[in-house]
C-alpha cells in the first residue's frame, strides 16, 4: 500500500497540469493513472508488482471534502467510452456537488497489467472480478485519503457488466460504497438455476414489436439462406454476392459464421435500440430495430433486406465499407451475444470462459434466429482449447450470491423493456433498500445515458427514482 500511496501523490502533482480532454458530449475530464497492486490476494506470486490503472476525474462541481463521490465501476472496454455512454452521472453531478471518477477495469483499455503480454497464460489469470473489485476498493480508499474526502459518501454507477460490478461493490465492500445504481445488470445470470435461454427471445420480440411482419420476414430470410446454402457452391456464391462479402463463402463452416455475423448485428441493434442516433459500440441511427425492419421490408427480397439490416450495424450511419469482411467484423467466442474485436474482446472471452457464464445460443423455436447453439459442453470444450481453463460456475454462484441478494442494501436495479438483458436482471423489489425500476421504452442502460429530448417518459421516471434513492443514501446518518 505504501508504494501505491506514494506514487499517487506523485501523480497528483505531475498530473495537476494535465489538460482536460473534451469528449463528444462536451463534458471534459482529466485522464490520470493510479499505481495499482497486480495481485491483491497473494503476497508471493507477483510480490509487490504494480500496474498503471487509468481513471478519469472531474472535480468542477465538487463541494470539496463534503460532496459525494460518484464512482463508475468500469467494465469490459476503454473507460473513455463508458464516460461518453454514461452522461447521466455528469448530468446530475452539479446538483449533488459531486466529484466524478470513472475507473478503468484491469485488462481493458489502457489498464493492462502486463502490457502486450497481458493476454498470455498465466498473466491473464489475474483477470477476475474479485481482483477488479479489489482494485476499485483500494483505489477509492486511497483517493479519499489523498483528497481529504474520507467522510464523503461514495455512490457507485455502472451499466451492463459494469452494473454487475456496482452491485458487487455493495455486496463485497459496503464499507467503501454507500449505494449503487446498477443499470441493466444481468446479475441473476450467475445463478446456475436461472434459465439461460432468455436473451435471443427478447431480441426477437423487439423486432416483432417494432413493425408488424418484421419477425416473419427475418425468419423467412434465414430459411431462404438455408435453402441456398444447401445447394452447395453456387448457392454459397449467390449468398456472398447478395451480402457483398469481400471473400466468398468457401464452405458450410463459413456459412455458419455468416449466420453468426448476422445474428450479432441484430443483437446489437436490439441492445442499442435508443430513440436517437448514437455512437456507442457502433454508429447507429435512431431506433435501429425499426430501421432494420424497414430495410428488410423495403428491399427487393428478404435476403437482400437481411444483408441491408446487418449493414446498419456493421457499416454504420455514414458507412464507408466497400464490402464486408465477416471474419474481421465478427469473432466467435465464449459469449454468444458477442465479444467485439481486439484486445478487449480477448479479455472478455477469458471472463466468459471463467467466472461469467453467458446466455445460451439461439434455437429457432423460442427465437427468430437459426439454430446456433452454445451449450455448457460446447463452452467447456471451447474454453479448454482457447484458454486452458474449465469454467467453475459454482464459484461465481458462491461469490456473487446468485438470486439470493436479500443480505445487501442501497441498490437500485434498472431494466428496460427493450433490453435483452432484462431476462437476468433484478426486476422486482428485493427489500426496502434493494429496489427495482422498470424503464418503459428503454434499451440497454438508456437511463445511464445523457439526457436527450427524444427520451421516453419511462426513462425520466427511472432517473427521478434513482436520484431520490441517491439522495437518501447520501443523507442517511
Ligand atoms: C518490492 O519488495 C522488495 C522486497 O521487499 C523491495 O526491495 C522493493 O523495493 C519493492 N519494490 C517496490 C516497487 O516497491
Ligand atoms: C426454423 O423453423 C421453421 C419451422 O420449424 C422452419 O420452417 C425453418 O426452416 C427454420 N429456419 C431455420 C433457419 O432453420
Ligand atoms: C456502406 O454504406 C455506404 C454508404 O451508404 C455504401 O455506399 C456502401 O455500399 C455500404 N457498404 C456495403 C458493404 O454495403
Amino acid at each position: 500500500m505504501a508504494t501505491s500511496y506514494g506514487s499517487l501523490v506523485l501523480c497528483l502533482c505531475v498530473c495537476a497540469f494535465a489538460v482536460e480532454i473534451l469528449n463528444g458530449q462536451g463534458v471534459p475530464y482529466t485522464e490520470k493513472y493510479y499505481t495499482q497492486i497486480v495481485d491483491h490476494f497473494n503476497y508471493l506470486s507477483y510480490g509487490n508488482k504494480t500496474f498503471q490503472q487509468r481513471y478519469l476525474i472531474q472535480n468542477k462541481w465538487w463541494k470539496r471534502g463534503v460532496g459525494p463521490i460518484f464512482f463508475y465501476t468500469g467494465n469490459e472496454g476503454a473507460i473513455t467510452a463508458f464516460w461518453e455512454a454514461s452522461g447521466f452521472v455528469t448530468d446530475i453531478a452539479p446538483q449533488f456537488e459531486a466529484l466524478v471518477v470513472f475507473a478503468e477495469h484491469r485488462f481493458y483499455g489502457k489498464s493492462l497489467p502486463f502490457g502486450d503480454d497481458s493476454f498470455k497464460s498465466p498473466e491473464i489469470g489475474l483477470l477476475t472480478m474479485e481482483q477488479a473489485l479489489a482494485d476499485y476498493a483500494v483505489f477509492l480508499t486511497d483517493l479519499k485519503k489523498q483528497l481529504s474526502a474520507t467522510n464523503c459518501r461514495v455512490i457507485s454507477f455502472g451499466g451492463s457488466y459494469g452494473g454487475m460490478l456496482t452491485a458487487y461493490m455493495r455486496f463485497k465492500y459496503p464499507n467503501i460504497v454507500d449505494g449503487g445504481i446498477a443499470a441493466s445488470a444481468p446479475i441473476y445470470m450467475l445463478d446456475p438455476s436461472h434459465p439461460r435461454d432468455f436473451f435471443f427471445p427478447i431480441v426477437s420480440n423487439d423486432f416483432n414489436q417494432a413493425m408488424p411482419g418484421c419477425q416473419d420476414n427475418i425468419k423467412k430470410a434465414f430459411s431462404q439462406l438455408d435453402n441456398m446454402a444447401a445447394q452447395g457452391q453456387s448457392g454459397l456464391s449467390d449468398i456472398s454476392r447478395m451480402f457483398n462479402l469481400c471473400k466468398p463463402l468457401a464452405d458450410n463452416a463459413a456459412f455458419k459464421h455468416l449466420l453468426g455475423w448476422v445474428r450479432n448485428a441484430f443483437t446489437f441493434m436490439a441492445m442499442l435500440d435508443y430513440p436517437y442516433k448514437a455512437s456507442f459500440e457502433a454508429q447507429l441511427p435512431a431506433n435501429p430495430v425499426k430501421a432494420g425492419c424497414m430495410a428488410i421490408s423495403s428491399a427487393s427480397d428478404v435476403v437482400t433486406g437481411l444483408a441491408a439490416a446487418a449493414g446498419i450495424f456493421y457499416n454504420g450511419t455514414a458507412g464507408t465499407l466497400k464490402c464486408y469482411d465477416i471474419d474481421a467484423e465478427f469473432i466467435e467466442c465464449a459469449d454468444p451475444t458477442g465479444c467485439g474485436t481486439g484486445n478487449n474482446a480477448k479479455a472478455w472471452d477469458y471472463q466468459a470462459c471463467t467466472e461469467i457464464k453467458l446466455p445460451a445460443g439461439s434455437n429457432n423455436v423460442t427465437d427468430m434466429f437459426p439454430v446456433l447453439p452454445f451449450t455448457t459442453d460446447m463452452r467447456n470444450q471451447y474454453c479448454q482449447k482457447t484458454w486452458g481453463v474449465v469454467p467453475r460456475d459454482e464459484w461465481s454462484y458462491v461469490q456473487f450470491f446468485g438470486e439470493n441478494i436479500k443480505s445487501t442494501s442501497n441498490l437500485v436495479f434498472s431494466n428496460g423493456n427493450l433490453d435483452p438483458w432484462n431476462g437476468a436482471g433484478v426486476t422486482k423489489d428485493v427489500s426496502d433498500t434493494v429496489r427495482a425500476v422498470w424503464v418503459q421504452g428503454g434499451a440497454h442502460h438508456l437511463d445511464l445515458r445523457h439526457w436527450n429530448q427524444a427520451d421516453p417518459i419511462g426513462v425520466w421516471k427511472a432517473r427521478e427514482f434513482e436520484k431520490s434513492n441517491i439522495r437518501q443514501w447520501i443523507n442517511a446518518p
